[in-house]
C-alpha cells in the first residue's frame, strides 16, 4: 500500500472552516453517492474489465465490484474520499447489512467519527493512514456533502446486493491521491483500464486547455476500445472531434456521457 503524506495540521485547519463548493486535498467527502450507480455500471461490459474510478463516497468502486468488474483502482483529490472508502470496505467485511446501513447514516455530518461505537468496532482493521486521519481530525466534519440521510434509501445497496458486495470486496481498494490533472503522472506508467469513471469532475472543470490536458492523460491509460464515463448534472464535456460522445439521460436533471476515442 502506498504511504500517503498527510499534513494533519493543514487538514484540521481546512476542515474546521471548509470553503463552499471547493474540492481539494482535504475537502469533505460525500457520505453516500448521489449518482445512479446501478445505471452507470450497466453502461459498460464489465466482464474481466479493469476499472479506474473516482473514489467519491466509496460507492463508485463498491458498485463496480457489485456489477462484476475484475479489477478496480481509485483516485481522488481528497483524502476524505479515501477515508470514507476505507471505512466502507472495512465495515462491509465486518458488519451485517443493517449495521452497515446504520453506520453510513451516522457518518453524515458527524464531528467525532473515531468515537462512534460502530467505528470503534472496526478501527483496528482500518488501513493505518485512515485510522490516524480520523483520530487526528477528531472534531471535524469529514463527510457532509451530497444526499441527506432521509434521501439515502435508493442510493444504498439492497440487502441482496450487500450480500454480493460482501463476497466480492475483500480489502481496501488501491487509491491514488491526486488531482485529475496529474492523474497520468501518478498512476503506474503502464496501467491500462477498460473503464475510467470521472464522476462529476468535469462539472467543475471549465476551460478547454485543462479539459484537453485531462483527456490526454486519461487517453494514455485507456485500453483499446475503453470508455470514459462522465456523469454531469451540468454537462461540460470536451468538444473534441476525436472523441465519440454518446449521451444518456438518467435522473431528471442529470446526464451521463460515455466517451470513446475514435481510432
Ligand atoms: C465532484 S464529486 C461528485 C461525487 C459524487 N456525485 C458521488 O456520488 O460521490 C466526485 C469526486 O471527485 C473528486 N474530485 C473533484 N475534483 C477533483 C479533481 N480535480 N481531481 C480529482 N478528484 C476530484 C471529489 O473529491 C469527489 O470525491
Amino acid at each position: 500500500m502506498t504511504k500517503h503524506n498527510i499534513d494533519f495540521k493543514k487538514a484540521r485547519q481546512f476542515l474546521k472552516n471548509p470553503p463552499l463548493g471547493c474540492f481539494s486535498e482535504y475537502s469533505t467527502a460525500y457520505a453516500i453517492t448521489n449518482e445512479n450507480l446501478r445505471f452507470v455500471t450497466e453502461l459498460s461490459d464489465l466482464s474481466s474489465a479493469r476499472v479506474l474510478t473516482a473514489a467519491g463516497s466509496g460507492d463508485h468502486p463498491i458498485f463496480y465490484a457489485l456489477a462484476g468488474a475484475a479489477h478496480i483502482d481509485t483516485f481522488d483529490i481528497s483524502f476524505c474520499a479515501k477515508t470514507i472508502m476505507d471505512i466502507k470496505t472495512t465495515a462491509i467485511s465486518a458488519f451485517k447489512s443493517f449495521w452497515y446501513f446504520g453506520l453510513v447514516h451516522e457518518l453524515y455530518d458527524e464531528k467525532h467519527v473515531c468515537k462512534l461505537a460502530r467505528i470503534l468496532q472496526i478501527k483496528n482493521d482500518l488501513p493505518d493512514d485512515t485510522r490516524e486521519f480520523i483520530e487526528k481530525t477528531n472534531g471535524c466534519r469529514l463527510f457532509a456533502k451530497g444526499c441527506f440521510p432521509f434521501q439515502y434509501k435508493s442510493y444504498l445497496p439492497t440487502i441482496e446486493e450487500y450480500k454480493i458486495i460482501q463476497e466480492r470486496i475483500r480489502g481496501p481498494f488501491n487509491f491514488v491521491w491526486t488531482d485529475i490533472c496529474k492523474l497520468r503522472d501518478n498512476l503506474e506508467p503502464d496501467s491500462k483500464y477498460d473503464v475510467i469513471n470521472i464522476s462529476n469532475i468535469f462539472h467543475y472543470r471549465k476551460d478547454a486547455k485543462t479539459t484537453a490536458k485531462i483527456m490526454n492523460g486519461l487517453e494514455y491509460h485507456l485500453a483499446p476500445g475503453g470508455q470514459i464515463i462522465s456523469y454531469n448534472s451540468c454537462p461540460r464535456v470536451p468538444n473534441r472531434e476525436d472523441w465519440k460522445i454518446i449521451q444518456y439521460k438518467t435522473l431528471e436533471k442529470d446526464k451521463v456521457f460515455v466517451l470513446q476515442k475514435i481510432r
